[in-house]
């Protein structure tokens, strides 16, 4: 079995999904057998993949993301897709409450479980009690920012809450109004030579790297 990183957050719309697809084209740009595992039945993840298979078609210079779906009520038969790959990363819904065992049991066979926050008072009283199931299980977790704007007073008190409750991640993702844009073909703001945003995702990942030790 390879490295497995879990994107996890009961919070909906905190960025998992877009931080999915950045790790996965990151570990196949740098030359990593990578495969995604989207386990959440709206598709998000995959239905990108799918779109990035059709791009690559005319543009085969865009590096491979392989993404399969697979059911959180069969976790264990999803994550035999990952027996093969050097590294997995795996994208979930935001129910995490609704899937406890099954979320539970994914975080406690990956090296890494990722969550993204947004930082408003939202995200921490949702994430909050996440960190606590995961600190308590022993699981290796840290909180990633996402739309975070340095320049705002609340950005930083939210910081600082968040760092008292968790690990969180040294490098943030700014707010980033196109980072939707290349995801229309499959593609990621890493896909370009030259975008805003791409060095968080970069750094990001550089760190991810590390903690799971690739
Ligand atoms: N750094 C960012 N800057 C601007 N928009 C962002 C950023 N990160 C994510 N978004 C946008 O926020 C929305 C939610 O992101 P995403 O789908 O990754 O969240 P999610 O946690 O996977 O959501 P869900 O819980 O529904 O699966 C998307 O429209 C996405 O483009
Ligand atoms: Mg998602």
């Amino acid at each position: 079995m390879g490295k497995i990183v879990l994107v996890s957050s009961p919070k909906g719309g905190s960025g998992k999904s877009v931080l999915a697809r950045h790790l996965l084209v990151s570990a196949s740009q740098a030359g990593l057998d990578v495969l995604g595992i989207d386990f959440d039945r709206q598709g998000t993840l995959e239905k990108w993949a799918q779109r990035r298979e059709v791009t690559r078609a005319t543009f085969p210079d865009f590096a491979v993301a392989t993404v399969k779906s697979a059911r959180l009520q069969d976790w264990r038969g999803g994550l035999r897709l990952a027996e093969r790959a050097a590294l997995t990363i795996i994208d979930t819904p935001p129910s995490v409450e609704d899937h406890l065992p099954a979320i539970s049991m994914l975080a406690e066979m990956s090296d890494l479980v990722i969550i993204p926050a947004v930082c408003t008072q939202d995200d921490i009283d949702s994430v909050g009690p996440w960190v606590e199931v995961l600190k308590k299980r022993n699981e290796r977790s840290v909180v990633v920012l996402n739309r975070a704007n340095r320049r705002t007073t609340s950005f930083a008190r939210m910081r600082g809450k968040l760092v008292k409750i968790a690990d969180v991640c040294p490098v943030e993702i700014p707010q980033l109004e196109d980072v939707h844009v290349p995801s229309s073909k499959g593609l990621t703001l890493l896909d370009y030579s030259k975008s805003r945003g791409q060095e968080p995702f970069e750094e990001v990942w550089a760190y991810v790297r590390r903690q799971v030790g690739l």
